[in-house]
């Protein structure tokens, strides 16, 4: 373990709370001059097609800094799985705390890709505060299109993917040929699928539990490691699974 847990994760919190300060300066700021522009300030940040759902009048995005806390802490049920990986590529970093994690807990050489950080400021944000957005292309990942995962790699990481909703069994039988094809060393494919989609289709998990593992369903998992783990549903205990390719 390269540094401190607790000291990482307090700065990552505090970077998080940076950027929403500065979003709250800016959206005061809007309100002298223009409150049609301030009451719309957060939309305009990050377009969400989910505002109706939203709890408050702002994207669903704003619950990574609303309740960063949590969503720090909660990568320490995970982490323990892609410890010591050289080199791993991420898919959907979103706003990066596991990003920043593995680069300063296990010195991990993190390269990753999310969709155009132009459409989602909140990410861009905590992403150029966290200090990673150059190591972050806009890539959208799409069934049967290239994967750019950069030579040397030994791991693919992607939480609550975003890209498999609409994947079918051949969709992820060529994502994993791809991966296996790029990976270099232990070949580690570690993936917590968003469970709209994949639980619906068993055909799916089967496949998966063919050669992956589902460590939380199986070993008794920890699930204390963090305060949001105690919530997980066997349905999302279901969606984790690490492979050796
Ligand atoms: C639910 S968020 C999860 C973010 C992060 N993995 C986490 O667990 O905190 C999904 C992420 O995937 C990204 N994403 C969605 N579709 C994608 C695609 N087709 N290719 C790459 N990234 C995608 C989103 O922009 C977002 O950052």
């Amino acid at each position: 373990m390269l540094r401190e847990r607790l000291k990482i994760e307090a700065e990552i919190i505090e970077a998080a709370k940076r950027v929403e300060a500065r979003y709250h300066r800016e959206e005061q700021q809007l309100a002298l001059t223009d409150a049609n522009a301030a009451a719309e300030f957060f939309r305009a940040i990050a377009p969400s097609g989910k505002r109706l759902h939203a709890n408050v009048d702002e994207p669903r995005v704003m619950k990574y800094i609303r309740f960063v806390e949590g969503h720090v802490l909660k990568w320490r049920l995970f982490t323990p799985y892609m410890s010591g990986l050289r080199k791993a590529f991420e898919i959907g970093v979103g706003p990066g705390y596991l990003f920043r994690i593995m680069i300063d807990l296990y010195g991990t050489d993190m390269r990753g890709c999310d969709l155009a950080p132009t459409k989602n400021r909140v990410f861009r944000d905590l992403r150029e505060e966290l200090g990673i957005s150059a190591r972050v292309m806009t890539h959208k990942v799409v069934a049967g299109r290239d994967i750019p995962i950069p030579e040397g790699s030994e791991a693919v990481l992607a939480f609550w993917t975003v890209f498999t909703e609409t994947f079918s069994l051949d969709d992820h039988k060529w994502f994993v040929a791809q991966c296996r094809e790029k990976l270099v060393g232990p070949k580690k494919l570690v993936l917590l699928f968003n469970t709209g989609g994949y639980d619906e289709c068993p055909e799916i998990f089967e496949w998966y539990q063919t050669f992956g593992e589902f460590p939380l369903l199986t070993e008794g998992a920890d699930l204390s490691a963090g305060p949001r783990e105690k919530k997980m549903s066997q349905r999302d205990k279901a969606a984790f699974c690490v492979a050796e390719l």
